[in-house]
């Protein structure tokens, strides 16, 4: 059987793809934002997923406002690097898992959520920034990708609420696939920020760790929130951290926090980051709350 083992959320700044892009990752500026994913990239190594299902938002690359879906799922045999208006990033071809999508596909619409069912897209930063965060600068990604696009940028989003379903539907699909796969699901964007209008470069710390905290312990508080405090709170483009909760709720209620980053800012944004692990029912150990304060606090 297929099972989610872990889930990791991003922020997915785009300027993070053009300083990977251009050779600054060293520059003062950059290595804070940077450094912090180093453990990541560690843990990600040795976890070696056979598949990661990513959950991120198109900004009107491969969707222009002609069609916007709210749930698009990846279902193609790969995904290239959409342009963005310089060009497509110098990144691998995202090859996909069409098997694996279109089961998922099948469980999830029969459980009633409304895919929209994609044989071709693009993906812009919104999942190649993550996935260089995660994996570095290889030639080929080492896994393959499931994409799923949701619409974070024109209202209305989907609701937190129904993304948390969405992912325990996702759950329940991937644990009915047959073959034994050790996936991990990535919710990407956040944290807070707003890049127009008068409150453009809004940050709020905050809120921010609130979050974090919530994430690991109360999902389903964050679960109730609704759009305009996202908006009030974390600015307008902060909404995009409704797809966090997608991820999390495809993980068990209770889950061991791995990793903690967070930074302040990155471009207009505040970078946040957190790798949860679903506690391992057969001989794993569950991790000390000593060890987990610790990383928490290193986090800070
Ligand atoms: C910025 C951040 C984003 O998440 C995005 O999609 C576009 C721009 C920014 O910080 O500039
Ligand atoms: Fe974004």
């Amino acid at each position: 059987m297929a099972r989610i083992v872990a889930g990791v959320a991003t922020s997915h700044v785009p300027a993070i793809g053009a300083a990977l892009d251009l050779g600054k990752t060293g520059e003062p500026y950059w290595q804070r934002v940077f450094s912090g994913y180093e453990p990541s990239k560690k843990w990600m190594e040795e976890t070696k997923p056979d598949v990661c299902i990513v959950v991120y938002n198109d900004h009107a690359s491969a969707f222009s406002m002609d069609i916007v879906p709210t749930f698009a799922l990846g279902c193609a045999p790969e995904f290239p690097p959409a342009d963005e208006g310089w060009g497509p990033r110098p990144v691998p071809v995202v090859k996909g898992h069409p098997e694996l999508a279109a089961h998922i596909a099948q469980s999830v619409i029969l459980d009633e959520f409304d895919l929209t069912i994609v044989n071709k897209m693009e993906v812009d930063h919104g999942l190649t920034v993550p996935m260089n965060l995660l994996f570095g600068q290889p030639k080929e990604w080492p896994c393959p990708v499931i994409p799923l696009a949701v619409n974070v940028v024109l209202f209305p989003p989907p609701t937190g609420k129904r993304c948390f379903a969405l992912g325990k539907a996702i759950r329940k699909a991937v644990e009915s696939y047959p073959e034994d796969l050790k996936v991990v699901i990535f919710g990407t964007g956040g944290m807070s920020h707003q890049i127009s209008g008068p409150r453009a470069g809004l940050i709020n710390s905050k809120f921010d760790k609130a979050f974090l905290d919530n994430l690991v312990d109360n999902p389903k508080k964050l679960a109730r929130m609704k759009h305009v405090e996202y908006m009030r709170e974390a600015g307008a483009e902060g909404v995009e951290m409704v797809m966090w909760l997608i991820m999390r709720g495809a993980l068990d209620d209770e889950v061991e926090e791995t990793y903690r980053f967070y930074t302040v800012p990155a471009s207009n944004t505040a970078v946040g980051h957190i790798i949860m692990e679903n506690p391992k029912k057969h001989g794993g150990k569950k991790k000390s709350p000593a060890k987990k304060t610790a990383t928490r606090l290193a986090a800070e």
